[in-house]
C-alpha cells in the first residue's frame, strides 16, 4: 500500500450487508478514511437481496460495524448508500447502472467503479455474467471498471476454469482483482522485502545452501459457524490451494525484474508450474477429535454444528512438495495447516545446510548444527535467525542463540490486510492479487488429490496433528512451534 490518497470513484459491494462487509470491508474503509488514504469523494454502494434496507438503515449498519471495530466516527456514514437487488434480474442491473449514474453526478465523480463481489461461490459466475450483460464491465474514456473477487476461486480445476472463462468473457485480466487476504498481510509482503531487499539472504536462497523449508499455518479455532461451507471444502481447498500456495510461491520464486504486478505474478506462476506432480504418498490428512486447548474442552469435528456425523472431511493437511527447478531441486518443502492445533501460529522455517566437517567436539559429541531462519507471519510478527555462538569458558562448546526482530518493537501496529487490498483496488495496483494462471495452476496440482483423497487420520484437538505427519517437518519442532 502506498501512502498516496486513493483515486476517487464508487466502490460497489455485492453482499454489502454480509459478514465480510461488516467485519472487514467497512472497518477497513473507515481506517483508510481516518488515515487520509481514501479520497474524500469516494462513495460506497452496498447491495444485497434484502428489501428491508434503505440508505438510512444501511448507514446505521455502517455505524455499528465501525463501532464494533473500534473505528467509531472514522468515516462519514453519509458516504454509504444502499441498493436492493432481490432477484438479480436484468431490470435490476439496469436500475444499478442508473443509480451509479446518479451517484456520480451528485458527487462529481468520474465513471470509475470497483465491483466487490463478497458473495458465496454459487452467486459469483451469475453476477459476473449479469454485470457484463448490463454493459457494466467497461467504462468510457477517463474511467475504469474493476472487479474484486473473493476466494474460493472454484471448487476444483473444472469449476475454476469455468469461473475464469466466464470472467474473461466480460473482463480483461487487468480489471480482475482476486483477493487472497494473506497477500494483504504486512508480514507476507515482507517476504519480498526480506528476500530481495537483503542481498545477504538471496545469495543463500537455493539448494546449495538450504536443506529444507517448512510452511505452517496453525489455527486453534475449529470450524465455528461455517460448518456447511467447510464440510464441503476441507483444509486442502480452504487453505492450501490459496493461502499456503501463495506463501510457497513467495518463498520460492525467482528474483523478478521489478516489484510489480506483471513480473511478481509471472514468477509466482512459474513456481507452481515447477512443482512435481503430487501423489497420495505426499499428502497426510487429519480430522480433529475432541480435545483440550488452553485448558478448555473442545468438541470433535463431527460434533460441530452443520457437520455430518460420518464426515470424512480433512481439517488438517500436510504435504511434501518438490520444486523441480535449478534453484530448488532436492529441497523438500513441507506445507502444513490444521484447525484445533494448540495455538494460532503462521511460520515459515528455513533450515540451512550444516557445516561440511566437524570442527567442534564437546564431551565426545560432534557439533554440526545447522542455522535456522524462522519467519513468524502471525501473531507476534517478526523473524529470528538461530545461529551458534561459543559458550563462554569452553573453546569447543557452542550454543544456539536467536537474532530476533519483532515488528512490535519497531513499529506502531500493522494495517489490516483489507485496508491494504482495498486501497490497492482503488489505486489500480494488482501486485497483491492473484492472477488467473496462478489459480488454475494451483488447482491443477491439487486436483489428483481431490479426486482420490487419502483417509483423514483422527487427531486430538490441541495436538499438532496426526502422527502420520509428525516427520514431515523441518526437524525443528521447538523452533517452529514455540517461542521465537
Ligand atoms: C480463511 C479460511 O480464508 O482464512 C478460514 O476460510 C481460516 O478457514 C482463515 O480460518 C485464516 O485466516 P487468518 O487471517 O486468520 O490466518
Amino acid at each position: 500500500m502506498t501512502s498516496r490518497v486513493s483515486e476517487p470513484g464508487v466502490l460497489v459491494i455485492f453482499g454489502g450487508t454480509g459478514d465480510l462487509a461488516r467485519r472487514k470491508l467497512i472497518p477497513a474503509l473507515a481506517s483508510l478514511a481516518a488515515g487520509g488514504l481514501l479520497h474524500e469523494a469516494v462513495q460506497v454502494l452496498g447491495i444485497s437481496r434484502s428489501r428491508e434496507h434503505d440508505d438510512d438503515s444501511y448507514r446505521d449498519l455502517v455505524r455499528r460495524a465501525c463501532v464494533d471495530a473500534g473505528r467509531a466516527d472514522a468515516i462519514d456514514p453519509a458516504r454509504f448508500h444502499f441498493f436492493s437487488m432481490p432477484g438479480g434480474t436484468p431490470e435490476e442491473y439496469q436500475g444499478l447502472a442508473d443509480r451509479l449514474g446518479t451517484l456520480r453526478s451528485e458527487n462529481e465523480l468520474p465513471p470509475r467503479h470497483a465491483f466487490y463481489l463478497a458473495l458465496p461461490i454459487a452467486a459469483m459466475g451469475k453476477t459476473i455474467e449479469a454485470l457484463g450483460a448490463a454493459g457494466l464491465a467497461h467504462a468510457p474514456d477517463g474511467g475504469w471498471t474493476r472487479i474484486v473477487v473473493e476466494k474460493p476461486f472454484g471448487h476444483d480445476l473444472d469449476s475454476a476454469r469455468a469461473l475464469v472463462d466466464t470472467t474473461r468473457r466480460h473482463f480483461e485480466e487487468t480489471q480482475v482483482y482476486r483477493i487472497d487476504h494473506y497477500l494483504g498481510k504486512e508480514t507476507v509482503q515482507n517476504l519480498l522485502a526480506f528476500r530481495f531487499g537483503n542481498a545477504i539472504f538471496e545469495s543463500l536462497w537455493n539448494r546449495d545452501r538450504i536443506a529444507a523449508v517448512e510452511i505452517m499455518v496453525a489455527e486453534s479455532v475449529g470450524v465455528g459457524d461455517r460448518g456447511d461451507y467447510y464440510d464441503a471444502s476441507g483444509a486442502l481447498r480452504d487453505m492450501v490451494q490459496n493461502h499456503l500456495a501463495q506463501l510457497l510461491t513467495l518463498v520460492a520464486m525467482e528474483v523478478p525484474p521489478v516489484i510489480g504486478a506483471e513480473s511478481v505474478r509471472y514468477e509466482k506462476t512459474k513456481v507452481l508450474r515447477s512443482i512435481a506432480p503430487i501423489t497420495s504418498r505426499d499428502v497426510v490428512f487429519g480430522q480433529y477429535a475432541a480435545g483440550t486447548i488452553d485448558g478448555e474442552a473442545v468438541p470433535g469435528y463431527r460434533d460441530e454444528t452443520g457437520i455430518d456425523a460420518g464426515s470424512t472431511t480433512e481439517t488438517f493437511a500436510a504435504l511434501k512438495l518438490e520444486i523441480m527447478n535449478w534453484r530448488w531441486q532436492g529441497v523438500p518443502f513441507y506445507v502444513r495447516t490444521g484447525k484445533r492445533l494448540p495455538r494460532r501460529l503462521t511460520r515459515i522455517g528455513v533450515r540451512f545446510r550444516s557445516s561440511p566437517v566437524c570442527m567442534f567436539e564437546h564431551e565426545g559429541v560432534c557439533h554440526v548444527s545447522s542455522d535456522v531462519l524462522i519467519l513468524t507471519l502471525q501473531p507476534d510478527e517478526g523473524f529470528s535467525l538461530h545461529i551458534d555462538v561459543k559458550k563462554p569458558g569452553s573453546l569447543q562448546e557452542l550454543q544456539r542463540i536467536p537474532l530476533t526482530f519483532r515488528y512490535r518493537d519497531q513499529f506502531d501496529g500493522l494495517p489490516d490486510a483489507y485496508e491494504t487490498l482495498l486501497h490497492d483496488v482503488l489505486e489500480g495496483d494488482q501486485t497483491l492479487f492473484v492472477h488467473s494462471e496462478e489459480v488454475l495452476e494451483s488447482w491443477r496440482l491439487l486436483d489428483p488429490i481431490l479426486a482420490d483423497p487419502p483417509v483423514a487420520h483422527p487427531y486430538k484437538g490441541g495436538t499438532w496433528g496426526p502422527e502420520a505427519a509428525a516427520g514431515w517437518t523441518l526437524g525443528e519442532p521447538a523452533l517452529m512451534r514455540e517461542g521465537r
